[in-house]
């Protein structure tokens, strides 16, 4: 009986040290140990020892079982370390791996653009206005002194979308719209920036583009303070080293006209191929808002006085950034929209 039982050891011993996972070794013990297991069935055989040999036979059982269940209880614990470490590699984070970068979206240039001209205007004192991109006739032309039949019409080639209703061709109508709200209160001081249509399509002309509008009316506003502003203007945007040239001009919202030129902000002045060797680049228009304007919006021309202004941003932008087709900007190409 002995004899069995060391040859039970042995066979659990060995099998337990070849077994390689936590199930085999489950079956071991319940094959060598489980109620019907070798070692209990030998063990069930006891009755027939006689009275000197149980005492010894039962011990040499309990080393046995004791020897067993250490050599399993090991191998468990090895097979559990082994599985933890292959766990830990599988699932091993390289911490020096550098981060992948995020890429971070910029705003467009004509919406830095826009953001730095009304900034600009802000710190001057001006509010921002909105209208309307469909717009009346009325707005767009006749109460800016534009009648039906004006020929200055021609200046704007226009989207009608019925003959009294059109896409707006300038942030102009906004200064209307706003002095009807307004009247007859003083100041007023607005800038309206937005989107604007004309039928116009090449290098330089986008038919849908954007503008900036201004307006101030007050009692004693002269062209002096209109000078003023935009030198400041001109002056913010373009470096402080920007001179500005007022040319008398013709649009039918004011009176007198002017275009508004600034030294050329590639050459300084000097006379380059942007400015066409003349040292001016133009930028935009304004005058003295003309009476009948007034007039029309609710303002008394004998007492208040207003200047006007309006410029495309995508001038601003192209001059501001050295960009030398209009279209780029729109493109939505990211190899140009990254540079800036
Ligand atoms: N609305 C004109 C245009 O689109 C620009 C302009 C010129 C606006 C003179 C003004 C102004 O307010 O006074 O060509």
């Amino acid at each position: 009986m002995e004899q069995k039982l060391r040859t039970i050891a042995e066979e659990a011993l060995q099998a337990a040290n070849t077994a390689e996972s936590l199930e085999q070794l489950n079956d071991i013990r319940v094959k060598y140990l489980g109620k019907k297991g070798s070692l209990t069935q030998v063990l069930r055989g006891m009755g027939s020892l006689s009275a000197e040999e149980r005492p010894r036979i039962g011990q040499v059982a309990n080393e046995v079982r004791a020897q067993i269940e250490a050599a399993l209880n090991e191998k468990v614990s090895a097979v559990k370390e082994k599985e933890k470490q292959i766990r830990i590699r599988a699932e091993r984070i390289d911490i020096t791996l550098p981060g992948r970068p995020v890429t971070l979206g910029k705003k467009h240039p004509l919406t830095a653009v826009t953001e730095e001209i009304q900034n600009i205007f802000l710190g001057l004192g001006f509010n921002i206005a909105e209208g309307p991109e469909i717009e009346h006739d009325y707005y767009n032309f006749e109460a800016l002194n534009l009648p039906k039949d004006h020929p200055a019409r021609d200046m704007q080639d226009t989207f009608f979308i019925t003959d009294e209703v059109l896409l707006r061709t300038h942030t102009s109508p906004v200064q209307v719209h706003t002095m009807e709200k307004t009247a007859p209160n003083l100041p007023v001081k607005i800038i309206a920036p937005g989107k604007v249509y004309r039928r116009d399509d090449d290098a330089t002309h986008s038919p849908m583009f954007h503008q900036v509008e201004g307006l101030a009316i007050d009692r004693k506003i002269t062209f002096s303070d209109l000078k003023g502003v935009l030198q400041i203007f001109a002056e913010e945007m373009f470096g402080e080293k920007t001179k500005t040239r007022f040319r008398p001009s013709y649009f039918p919202f004011t009176e007198p006209s002017a275009e508004v030129d600034i030294s050329c902000v590639m050459c300084a002045g000097r006379g380059c191929r942007v400015c066409s060797h003349t040292g001016w680049l133009e930028v935009l228009g304004s005058g003295m808002v003309h009476p009948r304007v007034l007039e029309m919006s609710g303002y008394n021309s004998e007492e208040v006085t207003g200047f006007a202004f309006g410029m495309g941003v995508e001038r601003i932008a192209m001059l501001k950034y050295g960009i030398d087709d209009l279209r780029l900007l729109f493109d939505n190409d990211l190899r140009f929209l990254e540079q800036f």
